[in-house]
């Protein structure tokens, strides 16, 4: 008799994505994406070496086959394919992805690759502020027709944006935003428009080219309570939830707008512009999974009459309790801190239950299959002299993750895969490579490159065994 149910044949795998972990920026033909200038930008390194992956992926895969994992979510980099975002293919950048899925199909870890982590081409940036020209859509969905047909016979699973809720919510920081546009809160409507469009594309794709493909978005999630059981505040949760979750899932899973959410948009003149038509392709192009980055829950009140929209604030420098603005809409709901639940050093909430309520609540307002393509604890670990790195917290936060994930599939949940964040330490978009988040050490620091030796953590151990026991371990 076993403990937990985990279906067989469940993917036990890690995530990472191609710019917080290959490093050759401008190598073998790639050039620059937004997120090189943003991180050039940033208080903390640069993506140009990253983790080096792109030199040492053998190594890397052989790590990963030695952790006993069974799929790999990944990004692929727009501009190692087409380095100015649209023209002529680059052989070394498609090359590099064919040796990267061999080696994983050779040992047998199934490859989960996503279109687009953040990395648009700084190119499109230049030529027509990326994602906030239509011409994003056409110029995308040329660059997801190609990469789907070059790589249909090897991968099946496909996830197409990750985290355009992330996007959206922290737009200035996920987006290279020209100046002029910086006090126009509806163009993050805009790009997120473009996006539901490009994704709708990339699935139709999907079904045209890859036999038995499946594809779905990779959504950041977290569900949100209430502060309170004051009415006020369950409408405030429940606004809330319309535009930050629901806003994207009815998009994926029923093919349109959440009406609270636009309805709400378009009375503040945020709605985005539309085309005829625009609403068929996002119906046409359907999804067969959602796949969900979960790390925190998020908690709502009911905002205050003179209540003036606010962007969210985040904190980058691990300090707990650095975190001090929260999301306003005025009139619909205002985000706080929720004071059950203990945080991180970069407070994010630590809720296992919230990843269970949000398995079951999808899987009751959807039915689809679900799949994790990110789940996991930054924190500052230590190199110890012996090489060894002891990290209890990250054990114990992706332990009780995982009994909670059980707990959903005896209630009925399907779901596909676990790719935790992340497989090595990657260049983390809130500090650096001072908050990891790997089950193996890069040997770097923000200033000083060192050898960016693997090394294994007490956490890679842990997992191995829970790999092994298809969960039996916990
Ligand atoms: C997700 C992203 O939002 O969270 C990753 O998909 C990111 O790219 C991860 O690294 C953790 O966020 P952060 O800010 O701690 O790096």
């Amino acid at each position: 008799m076993t403990k937990y149910n985990f279906p067989e044949g469940f993917l036990w795998g890690a995530a990472t994505s191609a710019y917080q972990v290959e490093g050759a920026a401008e190598e073998d033909g790639k050039k620059k994406s937004q997120q090189d200038l943003i991180n050039e930008r940033s208080p903390f390194t640069d993506a140009s070496v990253a983790s080096d992956h792109y030199h040492r992926y053998k190594e890397d895969v052989a790590i990963m086959k030695e952790l006993g994992m069974t799929s790999y979510r990944f990004s692929i980099a727009w501009t190692r394919i087409f380095p100015d975002g649209v023209g002529e293919p680059n052989l070394k950048g498609i090359e590099f992805y064919h040796n990267l899925i061999d080696e994983l199909i050779k040992n047998g870890i199934t490859p989960i690759p996503t279109l687009y982590h953040y990395d648009m081409p700084m190119a499109l940036v230049e030529k027509y502020d990326g994602w906030i020209n239509r011409q994003s859509v056409e110029d995308f969905s040329k660059y997801a027709e190609f990469v789907i047909k070059e790589y249909a016979d090897k991968v099946k699973y496909w996830t197409t944006i990750n985290e355009q809720s992330i996007i959206l919510q922290y737009w200035t920081a996920k987006n290279y935003i020209p100046e002029k546009y910086l006090n126009n809160p509806q163009i993050k409507y805009q790009i997120n428009h473009h996006m539901n469009l490009a994704h709708a594309i990339a699935c139709k794709y999907v079904h045209e080219y890859v036999l038995g493909g499946q594809v779905g978005a990779a959504l950041g999630y977290a569900p949100i309570y209430a502060l309170t059981s004051n009415p006020e505040d369950q409408m405030a949760a429940q606004n809330a939830n319309d535009l930050r979750n629901l806003f994207f899932t009815d998009i994926y899973l029923k093919g349109e707008y959440n009406k609270a959410a636009m309805t709400y948009l378009e009375k503040n003149q945020l709605a985005p512009t539309m085309e005829d038509g625009d609403m068929d392709i996002i119906k046409e192009g359907y999804s067969d999974f959602l796949a969900i980055n979960y790390y925190y829950s998020d908690c709502a009140k009911a905002p205050a009459k003179e209540a003036v929209r606010t962007e969210p604030g985040v904190n980058l420098t691990g300090k707990k309790g650095e975190k001090s603005t929260y999301e306003i809409q005025p009139g619909f709901y205002e985000m706080v801190r929720n004071p059950n639940l203990d945080t991180t050093d970069w407070d994010w909430t630590i809720d296992p239950t919230g990843l269970e309520f949000a398995l079951r609540d999808l899987n009751a307002r959807y039915g689809k299959p679900l799949m994790i393509t990110e789940n996991g604890m930054g924190a500052f670990d230590k190199l110890e002299e012996d090489n060894s790195i002891h990290d209890p917290y990250r054990i114990e936060y992706i332990k009780s993750h995982l009994k909670a994930m059980a707990r959903a599939i005896d209630y009925g949940v399907e779901l596909i895969s676990y790719n935790p964040w992340s497989f090595i330490d990657i260049l983390s978009t809130s500090n650096g490579y001072n908050k990891r988040y790997g089950f193996v050490y890069v040997d770097r620091t923000d200033d000083d490159l060192k050898d960016l030796k693997r090394y294994k953590k007490d956490s890679f151990y842990w997992y191995q065994e829970v790999i092994k026991t298809n969960g039996n371990s916990l």
